[in-house]
């Protein structure tokens, strides 16, 4: 199909709309502008095709222009375009939990719906803040994140996250009482592993210092990303998860998983809980949840969280949260849909599938130059480069532009190419994308 060309727009018509996380003076001077998707690929305004290596930003694993999904949000509009869940509720809110629930890990099924990976996070450190304070430890209030983490932009996860650059100009506005395990990157042992680096497990054991310091008593939850997405891929070491996991059982602590980018798909299960076989006591999920579709989001609790906070007289409201648009019907006519085409096409295990190929040819790439690291786990890959010097960023970002100039668009971040292609992928086009990186990054200085 070809993409009608659309007129461009002018400097001035650039001018209004304060693009998120972007260079604006950078984007505005050299506008990149998409104009229709379907399947694998994109098409720009002026009609060119891009192979869409990232899908869209980790959220469309079933691939885009899916017509089911169009369908039931048209067919949702025209029935009921809106309807509250304030001390009201529509069927297919209740339909879509239970859905979810029935692919979850063990025992998460009670479902809280947000908007965004951003206030998935919000609601679940709330939520874990609550159900201490239900079971009659509210001075258990302390969260902690961990180095490199990313968990969005809102005031908690921003706390939380371990980014410098989300961080450091909101420094005294943070949430307070929050503390950062270290991030488990070392090139140093792990560099090219394939699949998860079997060096680093005890980097969970810091969990250990940091309660010796603060006491458990006062430590409410740990939140981490099984992968971490944003700061560059990074991967789990073996045996790192299940050890916070032991340390967070035996000190009472909640263990939440923000599953925004690894859920639905990513890693070869429908959660990266499961493809790691630990189950945390939060999860937060967003993106492919609606294949990016309608914006939504969702935290999973275990029943115990639920069933502690169902107290006190039964007409009182229990968690005092909740938005708006929570399980909005256009939102949740758009994750049916989406469930229906991932279990129809076997998508929510298809990166399993796939991972040796793309495993072989994400390595391909060692040895090309200024290649430090390679990391992979079910579609998800990063290239690592060497930075120039006294400019950290600035070769990742070149590779990124030409690349997009070349008909591939990949994510970047510090010097870090990121990798996260829609489920659908075929060998073919994880060939394409690979020689045009391998090229592009030769052809860079
Ligand atoms: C792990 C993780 N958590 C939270 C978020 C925030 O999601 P959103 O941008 O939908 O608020 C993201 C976004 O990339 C993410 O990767």
């Amino acid at each position: 199909m070809n993409a009608q060309p659309k007129p461009a727009l002018s400097p001035t018509e650039l001018d209004a709309f304060w693009m998120p996380f972007t260079a604006n003076r950078q984007f505005k001077a050299n506008p990149r502008l998409l104009a229709r998707a379907d399947g694998m690929r994109y098409w720009t305004v002026d009609g060119r095709e891009v192979l869409d290596a990232v899908a869209g930003l980790w959220c469309v694993n079933a691939g885009h222009g899916r017509r089911e999904i169009t369908e039931a949000v048209t067919q949702q509009l025209n029935t009921m375009e809106f309807a509250p869940t304030f001390q009201m509720g529509h069927p297919i809110a209740f339909e879509l939990a239970n859905r979810l629930a029935a692919i979850a890990p063990p025992g998460m099924d009670r479902v809280f719906f947000t908007n965004s990976g951003s206030e998935s996070v919000d609601t679940a450190l709330k939520i874990a803040i609550a159900y201490h304070r239900a079971r009659g430890a509210g001075q258990r209030t302390r969260l902690i994140g961990r180095e490199k983490g990313y968990h969005g932009v809102g005031f908690g996860g921003m706390s939380v996250g371990g980014m410098v650059n989300n961080r450091k100009i909101f420094g005294s506005s943070m949430v307070p009482g929050v503390d950062h395990l270290p991030h488990t990157l070392d090139l140093g042992h792990n560099a090219f592993s394939r699949g998860l680096p079997h060096w680093g497990a005890h980097f969970a054991n810091e969990l250990e210092r940091l309660i010796a310091l603060h006491d458990a008593s006062t430590i409410a939850a740990v939140i981490v990303e099984p992968i971490s997405g944003s700061a560059g891929v990074i991967l789990p070491p073996v045996g790192y998860l299940k050890r916070l996991r032991e340390i967070c059982d035996k000190n009472d602590i909640l263990l939440i998983f923000d599953e925004v980018i690894t859920g639905f798909g990513r890693t070869g299960k429908p959660f990266a809980a499961q493809s790691f076989d630990v189950t945390a006591d939060l999860m937060t999920t967003a993106k492919g949840l609606t294949n990016g579709a309608v914006p939504m989001g969702a935290v999973f609790a275990q029943r115990k969280i639920y069933d502690a906070l169902m107290q006190g007289p039964e007409n009182a409201i229990e968690l005092f949260h909740g938005y708006t648009y929570s399980a909005h019907p256009v939102a949740c006519a758009a994750a049916l849909a989406t469930l229906d085409i991932y279990e129809r096409e076997g998508l929510l295990t298809r990166a399993a599938t796939l991972a040796p190929k793309w495993e072989d040819a994400v390595h391909s790439l060692r040895g090309t130059k200024h290649v430090i690291d390679v990391r992979n786990y079910g579609l998800i890959a990063a290239v690592e480069l060497d930075s120039r010097a006294g400019k950290p960023g600035a070769r990742a970002f070149d590779v990124f532009l030409k690349c997009f100039e070349r008909g591939v668009m990949v994510r970047q971040t510090g010097d870090v190419i990121a990798l996260s292609p829609p489920l659908i992928i075929e060998e073919k086009q994880i060939a394409r994308i690979v020689e045009t990186l391998t090229e592009v990054i030769r052809d860079t200085d």
